[in-house]
């Protein structure tokens, strides 16, 4: 039997504003490695539910469009960061708005439509290496992931870095309201039956309320290379 040296993957879970996003893609681009964007799965998913109309509560109907989106990432200029096409359509800025978040915090907690975006995370996995981010990356998808991280950071600091983003899009929120929508979201994602938000046992928790992004990525990159 020839040995299979299998690819390894650096599992980066955590909450919303966890710093997650921006975190894994300078991991990923310091390690040459691949970049699993898993949120952006279910936000797309969310999204094209909603372009068909659908009511998002009709488990039969979305999990039939999880299974049939076409979802393609796209490298862009490094300033644009990834693009992502769903269904033909470049539907990258609708995908990170507030509305395709909540969009896809319900449809990911129903069990058929994480089920049917199993294979499509799984097929990520490819040589030099992984860096997958996401909620349930070290727990459910890459169990046996050799490098496991969990970033966490107050609901207020998640808030205030939210607003930062959002504000320099041009985009019109309010803390008080981000910081309310924030807490709903990880409450929603921590208790559902399937697949919650929690680390898992062999990740490192990395706590980055007021840490700057380098010292996130020092700490981080410290656990595949000690
Ligand atoms: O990370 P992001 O904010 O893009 O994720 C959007 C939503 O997708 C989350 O609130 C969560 O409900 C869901 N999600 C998930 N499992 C993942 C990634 C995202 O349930 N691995």
């Amino acid at each position: 039997m020839p040995h299979v040296v299998s690819v390894p993957v650096l599992t980066i879970d955590g909450p919303s504003g966890s710093g997650k996003g921006t975190i894994s893609a300078l991991v990923a681009a310091h390690l040459g490695w691949h970049l699993l964007d898993s949120g952006a799965l279910y936000r797309a998913v969310g999204y094209a539910a909603g372009v068909a109309g659908l009511d998002l509560s009709d488990v039969e109907a979305v999990t039939r469009c999880a299974e049939q989106t076409k979802i393609r990432f796209r490298a862009a200029a490094e300033a644009d960061g990834t693009r992502v096409w769903v269904n033909g359509h470049d539907a990258t800025d609708e995908l990170r708005t507030e509305t395709a978040g909540a969009a896809a915090s319900a449809i990911a907690s129903l069990p058929t439509v994480r089920q049917a975006l199993v294979q499509l995370q799984l097929g990520f996995r490819k040589s030099p290496g992984l860096v997958a981010d996401g909620r349930d990356m070290g727990t459910v998808i890459f169990p046996d992931a050799p490098f496991k991280v969990f970033l966490t950071a107050s609901a207020a600091e998640r808030a205030k870095r939210r607003y930062k983003q959002l504000k320099e899009k041009g985009l019109s929120v309010t803390l008080g309201g981000l910081q309310r929508e924030i807490e709903a979201r990880d409450s929603r994602d921590a208790s559902r039956a399937v697949a919650p938000l929690k680390p898992a046992e062999d990740a490192l928790l990395v706590d980055t309320t007021g840490m700057g992004i380098e010292d996130v990525v020092a700490k981080v990159l410290s656990v595949v290379q000690p």
